[in-house]
Parts: C-alpha cells; sequence; structure tokens
C-alpha cells in the first residue's frame, strides 16, 4: 500500500512512488515525433531548465575498466551538439583512468518534474585544450583553484590536508591567472545510442532509441 493507506492514482495498487504531491508533468502524448535526438534532448534540457529545482544538467556518467567492471557518478555536462556530449573532469580521477584504458561510456539523465530520461551510449574523444580552455576559464576562481588542490579520487588523509591544498594554490596564484591544470579537461561523449524515455500511464513507458546509421540515425521502439 502507497503512505497513509490508499492507492497509487496511476497505478491502481500500493506504490513506493507515492511519496509527496505528484508535481511532476507528463508530456503530452501527442508531442510531434523527431528524427533528430540530440535536437529533442536539447529541447527537453531547456524545458527540465525551467522545471528542475537544481542541476537539470546533472547526468550519471558510466564508464568501465578493460575486463568490463564498470563504475557510476554523477557530473555536469557542459556542453551538446550534433558532435556529442560534454563534461569536465580531473584526468587523473577514477573516471579518468577508467576513459583513457577504455573510451566506452554512457550517461543516464532523469529529470523527475518531467518524467523523462534519456540514456546515451558511445565513445569519448578528449574535448581541444582550446575548448577546455575556454571552459576553464569560465569558471569561479574558486572552481579553477580547487581543480589545482584536488587530487580527484584519491585517498584523502583529512579534510585539513585538502584546506590546506587550497590555501597554498590560494596563496600561489595571488591576484594573478591561473591557467588550467594539464591534468583536467573535458571528454566529448560521441553518442552511437541515444534513447528517449517517457513515463506513461500503467508504466507502458514510450522508449524511441535512436541507433547511428551513418550521418543519420534508425529509429527503433522498444517495449517498456
Ligand atoms: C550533481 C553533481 C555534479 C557533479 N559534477 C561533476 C563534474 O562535472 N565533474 C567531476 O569531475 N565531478 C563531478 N561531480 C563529482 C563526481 O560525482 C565524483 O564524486 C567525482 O568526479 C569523482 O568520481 P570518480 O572517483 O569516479 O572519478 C559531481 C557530483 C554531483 C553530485
Amino acid at each position: 500500500m502507497a503512505p497513509g493507506g490508499g492507492t497509487c492514482p496511476c497505478h491502481g495498487q500500493g506504490a513506493w512512488h507515492l511519496s509527496g504531491p505528484r508535481t511532476r508533468r507528463r508530456a503530452a502524448l501527442d508531442s510531434p515525433p523527431t528524427d533528430d535526438p540530440i535536437a529533442q534532448f536539447e529541447s527537453w534540457m531547456a524545458e527540465a531548465a525551467k522545471t528542475e529545482i537544481n542541476d537539470p544538467n546533472a547526468v550519471c556518467l558510466a564508464t568501465a575498466t578493460p575486463e568490463g567492471r564498470p563504475s557510476a557518478r554523477m557530473v555536469l555536462l557542459k556542453g551538446v551538439d550534433p558532435g556529442g556530449f560534454v563534461f569536465y573532469t580531473n584526468l587523473e580521477s577514477r573516471k579518468g583512468g577508467e576513459l583513457a584504458a577504455n573510451r566506452f561510456a554512457a550517461l543516464c539523465f532523469h529529470w523527475k518534474t518531467l518524467q523523462r530520461s534519456v540514456r546515451v551510449e558511445g565513445a569519448v574523444q578528449p574535448v581541444s585544450a582550446e575548448e577546455a580552455d575556454a571552459y576553464y576559464a569560465s569558471r569561479a576562481r574558486g572552481s579553477r583553484i580547487g581543480a589545482w588542490a584536488s587530487k580527484q579520487s584519491r585517498p584523502l588523509e583529512s579534510r585539513f590536508a585538502l584546506e590546506k591544498a587550497v590555501a597554498e594554490q590560494t596563496l600561489r596564484f595571488g591576484l594573478g591567472e591561473i591557467p588550467r591544470p594539464a591534468h583536467w579537461s573535458g571528454f566529448r561523449l560521441v553518442p552511437d545510442r541515444i534513447e528517449l524515455w517517457r513515463d506513461m500511464p500503467f508504466r507502458l513507458h514510450e522508449r524511441r532509441v535512436f541507433h547511428r546509421d551513418g550521418a543519420g540515425w534508425r529509429l527503433e521502439m522498444l517495449y517498456p
């Protein structure tokens, strides 16, 4: 049974997801179909930017070792265009090491307010130094210092050690320019598969999967 003893109005039975008021918006069933999944993604992202309480660009990034052992974590999507999906990170982090050894990766977005999800799969390419420099320069000064101070994914002996590293880097750069560290850059995930998922009543969700097909995309529907 759902909390409070009621039943779930959309599934007709007790359901775990009825924990609060239903604020999610179901997409109109008749919204026009698309043959360009990246344009559709951009449109959904623009909607999510208006409805999510924060970080509509937060996405779960999955990587794997060459042996196929996966790991996943959240990152922020910092760019999307027909070439792919861009995120930034420490190249010496766990994800950086896995991507250096195995370039295949996947992204999974979920926008609760829209009841939509997008899954992206493909191989990553490093962004150019110019692209990384431009994005790095746009970051807050504190974040630029943080990129120098954090040995992302490596053991930290104490919180004090991190604060000390931040203080040292702050002193080192003073009021001057802060160049992008060589160990900090971005990846572009070049998609060969994009799934656009929409919640539908009775869990009969819509799944539209786009497979890369030459210069275009081939659409396939999947059972939910
Ligand atoms: C909402 C959110 C956004 C994040 N964005 C980034 C990001 O853009 N880049 C990044 O390196 N880490 C980001 N992180 C931190 C990562 O989830 C993770 O802790 C870190 O990158 C180390 O992961 P790894 O050890 O698997 O490499 C974010 C975390 C959250 C919760």
